[in-house]
């Protein structure tokens, strides 16, 4: 099967290419900015239509989403506009359009969560927006595709919030954290798994939400982190509005999911990964 990988160095990206990495089952095409900025029409057309692959995974985002509420122009190229030509793309060659949304297209308020048909509605920051956009387009385009939301990634390529919680400890320094936004932290690596595993299955088009099971704040989550790795800084749980983060984050931001088997708890994902990464032994 023809696989091309968009974003391949990002956090998911990185898990993605791994995933696909048998040579006898896929033949992948990994490509990040350097081969090709998803926001220039042209390219993407010409160089996706030679590939002619079978499937599209855009893992390709603009992902900082404080500084986002200042870029809307670009944030909207990378996440909105840009899917759209995609999403037009893969109807045009046949290709099946995996795409990777967010809990923040809705507005965090319903302390229920949020089922994979629940109205996307009233987003509340620019990154959020642009991903709801982005929604739209492949729905209203309607190639074949799976559209996943998920949440608080943390994987082994790039920054994430385990190695931030380890680095200020390693200072020294007083932590802060938020206890009063709610959702699921989710490894990239058991994400790109699950995905690998929809294609297998042949699973039919739509959304899905994927996120490790069980949930907590993101207190919760840093006291998880410190418990496992046997360190013990100075963390005190603040609120929201004391930590004062340019980007409003949505306060209930749990993705239930209807569809698919449940992957392990974040607690046990978490463990996982400070055992891969070398933090604490087996
Ligand atoms: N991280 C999370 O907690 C989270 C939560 C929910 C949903 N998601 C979604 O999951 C997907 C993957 O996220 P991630 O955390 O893996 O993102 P990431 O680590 O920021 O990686 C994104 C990758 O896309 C590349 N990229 C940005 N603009 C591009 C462009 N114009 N053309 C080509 N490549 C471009 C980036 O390159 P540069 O480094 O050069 O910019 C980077 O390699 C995204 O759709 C994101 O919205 C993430």
């Amino acid at each position: 099967m023809k696989i091309l990988i968009l974003g391949a160095k990002g956090m998911l990206g990185h898990e993605l290419a791994k995933v696909f990495s048998d040579k006898d089952k896929y033949e992948v095409t990994l490509w990040d900015r350097e081969e090709l900025d998803i926001t220039d029409q042209e390219a993407v057309d010409a160089k996706v239509k030679e590939l002619h692959p079978e499937v599209i995974i855009n893992a390709a985002a603009y992902t900082a989403i404080d500084k986002a509420e200042s870029e809307t122009d670009l944030v909207y190229k990378i996440n909105a506009y840009a899917v759209g030509y995609l999403a037009n793309l893969a109807k045009d060659i046949g290709a099946l359009l995996i795409h990777f949304s967010t809990d923040y297209v809705f507005d965090g308020e319903n302390n229920m969560g949020y089922k994979e048909d629940y109205p996307v509605k009233n987003p509340a920051t620019v990154y959020g927006k642009s991903k709801k956009l982005a929604e739209k387009m492949i729905e209203d385009i309607n190639p074949r595709h799976f559209l996943i939301r998920t949440q608080w990634l943390f994987g082994i390529s790039g920054k994430n919030f385990i190695e931030t919680m380890l680095r200020i400890a390693d200072e020294g320094k007083d932590l802060k954290v938020v206890n009063d936004q709610f959702g699921s932290p989710t490894y990239a690596k058991d994400l790109a798994e699950r995905v690998r595993e929809m294609i297998e299955e042949n699973r039919e088009s739509g959304i899905y939400h994927i996120t490790n099971s069980d949930t907590c704040n993101w207190y919760d989550f840093a006291q998880k982190i410190f418990e496992l790795s046997d360190i013990h800084p100075s963390l005190k749980p603040v609120t929201s509005e004391e930590f004062a983060a340019p980007a409003k984050r949505p306060t209930y931001s749990m993705l239930i999911n209807t569809k698919l088997p449940p992957l392990r708890s974040w607690q046990d994902a978490l463990q996982a990964y400070l055992i891969e990464t070398g933090r604490i032994k087996e």
